[in-house]
């Protein structure tokens, strides 16, 4: 079992990464807790549900079901979970479990956030990429047409449950979308986590539990560090969407559909590498580095038809995106990077189509 504080203005919790933890839930509800509403999906529910279920015990909960995927990550859906709440009995003692991928662990603490002015919420991430990063650090929302996650609230976690051996049911492509969020962890702020991914894909690809431990304890640790010193984003906490503002693009122009958040990371992560190496910022070297390890933990799904001008104008309706400025996360090394704003648009156009192929 490792245990990773984080600690912020909101509040201090814990991160435990622990195989089996799931089945140990109700460990972590606090005394005088109310009514405990489990939210999933119910395909989440089909594969990893009997853990949960064991795990809660005794603790009366009910259990409600969001649609799934990130085009159904909207306002609406929470609507209707909220007023489901009431019906059940949900009150100001009330606790929401997020139980999923990222698209849950999101909505469910936005639904935390805001039923009643605010009950409290624990993350149970079931996928790799809930586990390393979205269940972690309070952020909260779902998306509009115009922008990815453009509505949403900080609401920290009282703990996040991550069990390991959850992933075993994980499809093999949600488990190599979560791995580019990992490769994400180490360029930015992990040499031996990058070296590890490099050294190792077998053992990562085969999910040995040795190496699925490692990566997702290290990535835990730099998250909860990074969240730790920077809550609400305001200079660290940046580091961590490297990758995200071109890969946040393209998600939104194809409608949340085709790709999967870790895909779109690991796109917009190959228009930052071009973006690094043809500034001076990172080595010729580094950046073979960093490309190869995207590609050994690839495919992403075929990027035709996508138009490099349709993404640079979503570019500036980014949330990321401030007073006009597009601040782009570059590599200087592996483990490190930095922020930089006001690239000539040209520039970023070339790394677009670079990244497009
Ligand atoms: N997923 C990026 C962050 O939590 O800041």
């Amino acid at each position: 079992m490792s245990t990773f504080p984080v600690q912020t203005p909101q509040r201090t919790y814990c991160a435990t990464v622990e195989r089996g933890i799931l089945e140990r839930a109700s460990a972590h509800l606090p005394a005088g807790t109310g009514k405990v509403f489990v939210v999933s999906t119910e395909d989440v529910w089909r594969h990893q549900g009997a853990r949960l279920r064991r795990g809660l015990e005794s603790f009366r909960h009910e259990l409600l079901f969001l649609p799934g995927g990130e085009d159904q990550k909207r306002l609406a859906p929470l609507e209707i979970l909220a007023g489901e709440m009431v019906r059940r009995g949900g009150d100001r003692s009330s606790l929401v479990i997020a139980f999923g991928g990222g698209v849950v662990n999101d909505m469910g603490g936005f639904l935390a956030s805001i039923f009643m002015r605010g009950v409290p919420v624990i993350q149970a991430p079931t996928t790799l990429l809930a586990q390393v990063d979205a269940a972690i650090g309070g952020k909260t929302g779902v998306n509009l047409v115009e922008g990815k996650n453009l509505v949403g609230t900080f609401h920290q976690p009282l703990a996040v449950l991550i069990d390991p051996a959850a992933l075993d049911t994980l499809p093999e492509r949600e488990y190599r979308a979560g791995l580019f969020e990992v490769i994400k962890t180490g360029v930015i702020r992990s040499q031996p986590l990058f070296r590890m991914l490099a050294d190792q894909s077998e053992q990562v690809l085969a999910r040995a539990p040795e190496a699925v431990d490692y990566l997702i304890g290290e990535s835990v640790r730099i998250k909860a560090e990074v969240v730790s010193a920077d809550e609400r984003e305001g200079g660290l906490r940046r580091i961590l969407n490297f990758g995200h503002t071109i890969g946040h693009a393209l998600e939104a122009e194809t409608g949340y559909r085709r790709f999967l958040h870790g895909e779109a990371v690991a796109f917009g992560m190959r228009a930052a590498v071009y973006l690094a190496e043809s500034t001076g910022y990172l080595s010729a070297e580094d950046s073979v580095d960093i490309l190869e390890v995207i590609e050994r933990y690839g495919p992403v799904p075929p990027l035709e038809g996508i138009a490099a001008e349709a993404l640079l104008r979503r570019l500036t309706s980014d949330k990321k995106t401030v007073q006009g400025r597009i601040h782009f996360v570059l590599p200087v090394r592996i483990g490190e990077v930095t922020v930089v704003s006001g690239l000539d648009e040209r520039l970023v156009l070339a790394a677009i189509w670079s990244a497009l192929g």
